[in-house]
């Protein structure tokens, strides 16, 4: 191994395909190492392999952080999540549309205030660590400055987002619309100042139909267009009110999913958000186009916007990715998210195991958003972005464990009673960025 390697030290589980949604995992698409070690190099991934076997080839003075009990996994990526919308969550009794007049616009405002925006997005990028998530798509505000504040906080506790300015310019307060122009400009410059800059990346966001001229949705598939390696961020067919409202608006397509395909934002470049209320021919779009779904379960249940068909997307061959949504969603947790995905899955006699669940949370979050070569795994050279849980510092967790025989029970634990106690610490790009104060698992140097 090279000179100036690091190693960590934990029971090791990372996914190199879809396990598939079956009890048992497809054969090849994970690796679980229950005493293993993770070497890393200037940030990346060296190699994986069991403790007893790699230790003795590390050159001497290694140094090696024993994380005894823990589990190390792959960073959480979070696929839909709003920076600006922290302090919106647990907003009382409201439905989508409501909700976004109500609660949402009023506070989104205020981040036109610079000061502001840093600090939030400072808040942001640390309480997403402290959840174990280390990666994710993101919305800002419609301000310009929003973005900056973002990519700043993320670069300097060394994240890679993938971010972009909201581009609305109807239906909103007008302290929050932009212009039709403006939008494009603002959006073209932040793409080619972030796009590529270190680990961030730009992404394509208007809103969602609702709040964006025809001209504007026209400008957004231009910059699509114009820049194909840049991912598309946009909300769909969430709630009934909010697809009548779509449907009343552009009475000349044919579905509300016909609006993006018809402004060319469709792709596999494209995250739509929610998809609940949708059809088997808009399935089949998405699985011919390669536009993804992130499925927001916790938003979807505390908004009353319904139950995402989990199942009958996959079967259709739509590529799908767990997300938060904060703050429509109620928690930051990928684990709190699972739990979620889980019970929605159940609601609509389906399920969801943990195999998938986990998947879905990194390898399978990081392929919808274009960066698992990147993130996702601990394959040899990905960014070494890694969580580790420890069921010691959740008394949940601490109390169920003598129950739990199998790595699918201890997962399943995991999901269902984990939250951000369940954090013992959160790792990016080979730097320790948060660690559980009270954590047993305590790094042995
Ligand atoms: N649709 C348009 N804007 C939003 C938003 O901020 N959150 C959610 N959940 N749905 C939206
Ligand atoms: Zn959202």
């Amino acid at each position: 191994f090279p000179a100036g390697s690091r190693a960590h030290r934990g029971a090791l589980l990372h996914f190199l395909d879809d396990p598939g949604n079956d009890p048992e995992p497809r054969d090849g698409s994970l690796e679980y190492v229950e005493d293993g070690l993770l070497i890393l190099q200037n940030g990346r991934v060296v190699a994986t392999g069991p403790a007893q076997e790699l230790l003795p080839r590390m050159p001497e003075g290694t140094p090696v952080t024993h994380w005894q009990g823990g589990l190390i996994l792959p960073g959480f990526i979070d696929t839909h999540v709003h920076m600006p919308q922290l302090g919106v969550m647990a907003s009382y009794g409201a439905q989508l549309l409501d909700w976004l007049e109500t609660y949402t616009f009023p506070h989104e405002a205020r981040f036109s205030d610079g000061d502001w925006a840093r600090a939030e997005a400072l808040r942001f990028t640390d309480l997403l660590l402290a959840y174990g998530t280390t990666s994710g798509l993101v919305f800002c505000t419609s301000h310009a400055a929003s973005v900056d504040a973002l990519f700043e906080a993320a670069e300097s506790r060394g994240m890679g987002l993938t971010a972009g300015k909201v581009m609305m310019d109807r239906n909103a307060p007008d302290n929050l619309t932009d212009t039709t122009r403006g939008s494009y400009d603002d959006s073209l410059a932040l793409l080619q100042k972030w796009h590529g800059h270190g680990r961030q990346r730009y992404a394509i966001t208007p809103r969602f139909a609702a709040t964006s001229t025809p001209e504007q949705l026209t400008l957004a598939g231009k910059l699509a267009a114009d820049h194909p390696d840049v991912m598309v961020q946009t909300h769909w067919a969430e709630n009934t009110g909010e697809i009548q409202w779509i449907s009343d608006l552009f009475p000349e397509r044919h579905s509300y999913l016909d609006v993006y395909d018809h402004y060319g934002l469709l792709g596999d470049h494209t995250v739509l958000a929610h998809g609940i209320h949708i059809d088997d021919r808009d399935r089949q779009r998405l699985a011919e186009t390669g536009t993804r779904i992130a499925f927001c379960p916790t938003s979807n249940t505390f908004l009353g916007s319904g139950l995402f068909d989990f199942r009958s997307a996959r079967e259709a061959g739509v590529t799908v990715g767990l997300a938060s949504d904060v703050g429509g969603g109620t928690s930051l947790s990928m684990l709190t998210t699972m739990a979620e995905a889980y019970k929605v899955c159940r609601l609509r006699g389906q399920t969801l195991t943990p195999w998938q669940a986990f998947y879905l949370a990194t390898l399978g979050n990081a392929r919808v958003l274009q960066q698992a070569d990147q993130t996702g795994s601990f394959q040899p050279g990905r960014h070494a972005d890694f969580v580790v849980l420890d069921e010691g510092t959740s008394p949940a967790l601490t109390m169920k464990q003598p129950y739990s025989h199998t790595l699918a029970e201890t997962l399943f634990n995991l999901m269902i009673l984990g939250d951000d106690r369940a954090i013992a610490a959160t790792v990016v790009a080979g730097e320790i960025r948060y660690q559980r104060p009270d954590s047993p698992t305590a790094p042995t140097p």
